[in-house]
């Protein structure tokens, strides 16, 4: 696993309280040196260089303690300027280890962190007094973690041994969080057992380094060893789960945590939001919006589009809306949400409508805007509205289309039928087209069949990605179909050789508050038998309404005879049965499933919902689909 999960941060970065600011003078100083008290409300770099030649020009700058703060507003305040406080520094005499400290901190927090090493290297070079200080190495390690550099962490680490500095907690926590950073948990480990008065941070960095690294077991233990787990200790095991995709096991930790009585703050409850988002798990998403309201916890933009998004994902879009509406304080990235999530719920004309509003709000749209438009007329046959928009993006908005954007031109023309301007856009694309550029050509070729431009694509993408499974199923479907059983032998035979898994498709259902999860040919869910009673049931039925099977879509392991037996086992027909079940009449069956639903549910949840006058929401991995009365909403276009 290579997720990277945010380490927990002991430094304060460089704007916390107002009381703690290094560039604010107490208010004795403040009356000693009255220039300084313009430092108060110091908003603007302008504003500062106007104090900066007031000083000069009085004589007060020649005062290292005035200059330092002038310096470290520039290196340090939100809108300051690191070159300048760069230049000050040349103009001050005698710098202090505390002068150089700020313009590392600038560094460490602003720039690139490799520039904090070369001022390090630099401030040596100069020999500032008492420099480099206790403060000086957790802010260089945290400098080589960003990058992050391992030979250059090694080489602090040297340095604050040489400097008998190593020894100190906040130091060793940092060099914890550098080596995990970098990968080194083993030695991560070694330092934190050397740490001889341990403090919750450094528990917590190894925990998080444990979770960087992918060893979830560890950090667990670690974790469930800890007598005090602190806010910080939740969060990072909660954070780094959901960074991992283990969404169910963040979602049970977030509830003991709610137990011990822990207020999760807003990256928890946004890393929540993520993982109910990612499950369609809308009880506990709900649950969570109403712990904000009951908290009175401010709609901040990050919460406030977590929850935007949550709802959409979800498949519910009046909520979103509501929350949307509500919120005080939007940005870019909320309304991008808001128009993404629009497109997938196959309200095509609201998202467009959406990206004009936003523009009337003043807020001009950015790349990730553009894929939420694009996909609104992808998925909805807009084809000459999406080209407009496309060129518009270079035209009017001055943004260059990357190739997320090329891969959406591609689904627009190759969904609409045009496959001769699909593959135009594919030759013809400034970029390299990657595999999910092919993918949505490939995928247009299976809509409107066209088995010899799909037999094309489908080997260039297993030479692009002979890793992935999903290219060996689909292009041994499209052998399937033309009854090209050796050719498909072959593939199955290269997929052992190159020890290809495949991804087992998943589906779950929220049923009240519990999410439950299938997979296909599932064995082990306690109700088995009743679902797979169910699934016969309902099978033999729809199958007199008029469902047939269509079993050119199989897996590729399985035999001819398997083929129909399998195929009534897929994930989403197991989650349908067990929905049947469970839910009281008149309610709604959703589901989530990881991977793009197969022709057969399709119609097998098309039909159902007509027999047994049901709705079924089901979210795919690339868009919803709602079933009713016989009828999807994605028009059998997806
Ligand atoms: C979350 O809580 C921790 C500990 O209380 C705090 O240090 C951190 O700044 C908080 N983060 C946010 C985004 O509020
Ligand atoms: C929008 O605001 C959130 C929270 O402050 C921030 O994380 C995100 O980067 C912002 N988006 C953009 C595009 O600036």
């Amino acid at each position: 696993m290579t997720a990277t999960v945010a380490l927990p941060l002991a430094i304060s970065p460089p704007h916390v309280s107002k009381h703690t600011l290094p560039w604010l003078p107490s208010p004795d100083l403040a009356s000693q040196y009255p220039v300084l008290r313009h430092l108060l409300s110091c908003t603007s770099m302008h504003h500062l260089r106007q104090i900066h030649a007031h000083t000069v020009t009085s004589g007060a700058f020649r005062d290292p303690f005035v200059a330092s703060r002038i310096l470290s507003f520039a290196a340090l305040a939100p809108g300051g300027s690191l070159p300048y406080a760069r230049h000050l520094l040349s103009r001050i005499p005698d710098p202090d280890a505390f002068i150089a400290d700020a313009l590392l901190r600038g560094y460490a927090f602003r720039a690139n962190p490799l520039d904090a090493v070369l001022f390090y290297a630099d401030a040596l070079d100069s020999s500032v007094p008492e420099f480099p200080s206790p403060h000086t190495f957790p802010l260089l390690l945290k400098a080589c973690a960003d990058m992050p550099s391992l030979s250059l962490g090694e080489m602090i680490h040297a340095q604050a041994v040489k400097f008998g500095l190593a020894s100190q907690t906040r130091t060793q926590n940092f060099l914890v969080r550098m080596y995990a950073t970098c990968g080194e948990v083993g030695r991560a480990r070694l330092v934190f057992e050397g740490i001889s008065e341990l403090d919750d941070a450094s528990v917590n960095m190894m925990i998080g380094g444990y979770m960087n690294c992918g060893q979830l077991q560890k950090a667990r233990s670690l974790f469930d060893e800890m007598i005090d787990k602190n806010v910080i200790s939740w969060s990072v095991m909660i954070n780094g789960y959901v960074q991992c995709s283990l969404f169910n096991e963040a979602l049970q930790l977030f509830q003991e945590m709610l137990k011990e009585k822990m207020e999760p703050n807003e990256s928890v409850l946004v890393n929540v939001l993520s993982a109910c988002a990612h499950l369609g798990a809308i009880e506990q998403g709900k649950w969570v919006e109403e712990y904000i309201r009951r908290k009175k916890i401010r709609l901040t933009v990050r919460i406030g589009t977590a929850l935007v998004d949550m709802y959409l994902k979800c498949g519910f879009v009046e909520k979103a809306l509501d929350n949307f509406n509500i919120m005080e304080e939007k940005n870019v990235t909320t309304w991008s949400a808001m128009i993404g999530g629009l497109a997938i719920n196959g309200l095509a004309e609201d998202a467009l409508q959406m990206f004009a509003e936003m523009q009337t709000h003043g807020v001009p749209p950015n790349e990730v805007c553009f894929i939420g438009v694009l996909n609104a007329c992808s998925h909805s046959g807009l084809v000459d509205d999406g080209v407009k928009y496309f060129y518009s993006m270079a035209q009017v908005y001055g943004l260059q289309p990357n190739v997320h954007h090329y891969c959406c031109l591609v689904d627009l023309y190759g969904r609409a039928g045009l496959l001769d301007k699909a593959e135009e856009v594919v030759e013809q694309m400034p970029m390299k087209p990657n595999s999910a550029v092919w993918g949505a050509l490939l995928n247009s070729c299976k809509i409107h069949k066209n088995p010899l431009l799909a037999e094309r694509i489908g080997k260039k993408l297993l030479e692009l990605e002979p890793g992935n499974s999903g290219r060996y199923v689909l292009l041994s479907n499209i052998y399937a179909a033309k009854g090209r059983w050796a050719d498909v032998a072959e593939l199955r035979r290269l997929m052992k050789e190159r020890g290809v898994m495949k991804i087992p498709g998943s589906s779950f259902i929220d049923l009240k508050g519990t999410v439950h999860e299938f997979i296909a040919g599932d064995g082990v869910h306690p109700q088995k038998s009743k679902i797979y009673a169910k699934l016969d049931e309902v099978s033999r039925k729809l199958m007199l309404a008029g469902y047939k099977p269509s079993t050119d879509q199989v897996l590729i392991d399985m035999d001819e005879e398997e083929k129909g037996s399998a195929l009534f086992h897929h994930s989403e027909k197991l989650a349908i049965a067990f929905g049947l079940i469970n839910c009281d009449p008149g309610t709604t069956i959703r589901i989530r499933k990881n991977l793009r639903i197969c022709d057969d549910c399709h119609l097998f949840a098309k039909v159902l919902s007509k027999t047994y006058n049901v709705e079924i929401i089901i979210r795919d991995r690339s868009r919803f689909h709602h079933f009713k009365n016989g009828a999807c909403s994605c028009m059998d276009f997806w």
